[in-house]
């Protein structure tokens, strides 16, 4: 595609599209996506296959670097980012001085952030070794803040892990870690965690993705282009969907699990609720993650015992939905965010720290995206608008307004 001709021919004339619902912001060969047939790949892989055979790191680098890694290339790469998980002690500071009531996601976005200033070497990056080396110290340090941001609410000492245990197992230890007590995998949460994480590692040019780009395009380090993609990712429309559909879960719960009062309350024009979880941007069929996190979310229930009433309210809900014309006229499916919750509740994971671990499966999407607009050399992101506000008016003085 020949982007400088593209750009010639529609000088000049500017498009309107709130929301850019039907506007390409780039071309990319990171993910394919047709929302109408429900199919998701990334660099050609289909995600039910990838889902159930791959490790998250093989995936992160499938799809920063374009190809499935070796055995030799995936040590390395492996060992680079353990090389990196360690953060300057000064970040304890940092951690120890929010309120234990943050949200999470503010102390994630303003960590990564600040690790800039500690790695001052990752801001201008215009090699690929330079890009490489910032991409392993940021896969390498995100777990650890990950870990540190929700041990620091729960009042629990910042410890590191043991990166030989592998990507996901350590991240796992350094979140749940108790003092004077061993950690003991388990194999089934340890797997879930894996599969739920590469289910979320790129959906193409979604708001927080896009986000990244556009900071990115304008020279900001990846870690400070990567903060601003967190923070828009903790919307409630976007990423922070997995907290408020656990959330609406447990209020309907509590209000007696009468779902077709809230079928009700989520049709009505006039209520500003919103049957979160359900609905996308892009699909309007079934989100082919949604399929496999819900088969996913009923095996690890039933392998940890775990008998959740919030699992069969979403099923009711989904059951209700499918057959209600209101949503099948608009199209309306369960997506990634509606059944992810009650598999991370069953781990333990607190609901405050549901987006968090979204980030964390979004990392290597967002470098990807973030890399692949640095090597195309993408102008800096800068829309146009039309103007509709006031023409030229003179100044009038405070004492005569
Ligand atoms: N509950 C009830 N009605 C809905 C819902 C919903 N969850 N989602 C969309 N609708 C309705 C809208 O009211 C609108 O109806 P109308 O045509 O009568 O006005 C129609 O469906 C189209 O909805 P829009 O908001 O125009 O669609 P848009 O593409 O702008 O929004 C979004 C997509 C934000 C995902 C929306 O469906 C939503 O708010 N869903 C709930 C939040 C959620 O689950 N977000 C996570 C998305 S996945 C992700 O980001 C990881």
């Amino acid at each position: 595609i020949d982007i400088k001709s593209l750009r010639a021919a529609t000088d000049g004339v500017i498009t309107i599209d709130p929301g850019y619902k039907n506007t390409g912001s780039c071309v990319s060969a990171i993910t394919f996506l047709d929302g109408e047939k429900g199919i998701l790949r990334y660099r050609g892989y289909s995600i039910e296959e990838l889902a159930e055979k791959a490790d998250f790191l093989e995936v992160a680098y499938l799809l920063i670097f374009g190809e499935l890694p070796t055995t030799e290339v995936l040590e390395k790469f492996t060992q680079d980012i353990c090389a990196q998980s360690i953060v300057d002690e000064d970040v304890r500071k940092i951690v120890d001085a929010f309120p234990k009531s943050a949200h999470p996601m503010g102390v994630i976005s303003s960590l990564t952030s600040a690790l800039t200033a500690f790695n001052p070497s990752s801001v201008n990056v215009d090699s690929e070794e330079d890009m490489y080396n910032a991409i392993v110290k940021i896969l390498g340090k995100f777990p650890v803040l990950v870990a540190w941001t929700m041990r620091k609410k729960q009042g629990l000492p910042l410890d590191y892990g043991d990166c030989n245990l592998g990507y996901v197992d350590n991240t796992f230890k350094m979140m749940f870690k108790q003092p004077n007590k061993d950690y003991v995998k388990n194999p089934i949460v340890i797997s879930a965690l894996n599969k739920l994480l590469i289910l979320h590692a790129d959906h193409e040019q979604n708001c927080s993705t896009s986000t990244v780009r556009i900071a990115g395009s304008s020279h900001a380090g990846l870690f400070a282009s990567l903060s601003a993609g967190i923070s828009a990712l903790w919307g409630p429309l976007h990423g922070g969907a997995n907290q408020a559909v656990l959330e609406m879960l447990e209020a309907i719960r509590l209000d007696g699990g009468d779902t077709k009062k809230y079928m009700a309350k989520a049709k009505d024009k006039n209520d500003p609720f919103r049957l979160m979880g359900f609905g996308h941007r892009v699909y309007k069929n079934f989100d082919p993650r949604a399929k496999i996190i819900k088969k996913a979310a009923d095996e690890v229930l039933s392998d940890l015992g775990i008998d959740d009433p919030i699992l069969n309210i979403a099923k009711a809900l989904e059951q209700e939905a499918l057959n209600d014309p209101y949503f099948v006229d608009r199209k309306l499916y369960p997506n990634v965010d509606f059944y992810s919750g009650i598999i991370y509740r069953a781990m333990g994971i607190p609901v405050e720290m549901f987006t968090v671990m979204f980030a964390m499966g979004r990392l290597p999407g967002w470098i990807a995206q973030w890399r692949e607009m640095r090597l195309g050399k993408e102008p800096i992101g800068r829309p146009r608008q039309i103007y509709v506000g006031e023409t030229l008016r003179p100044f009038t003085p405070i004492t005569e307004r």
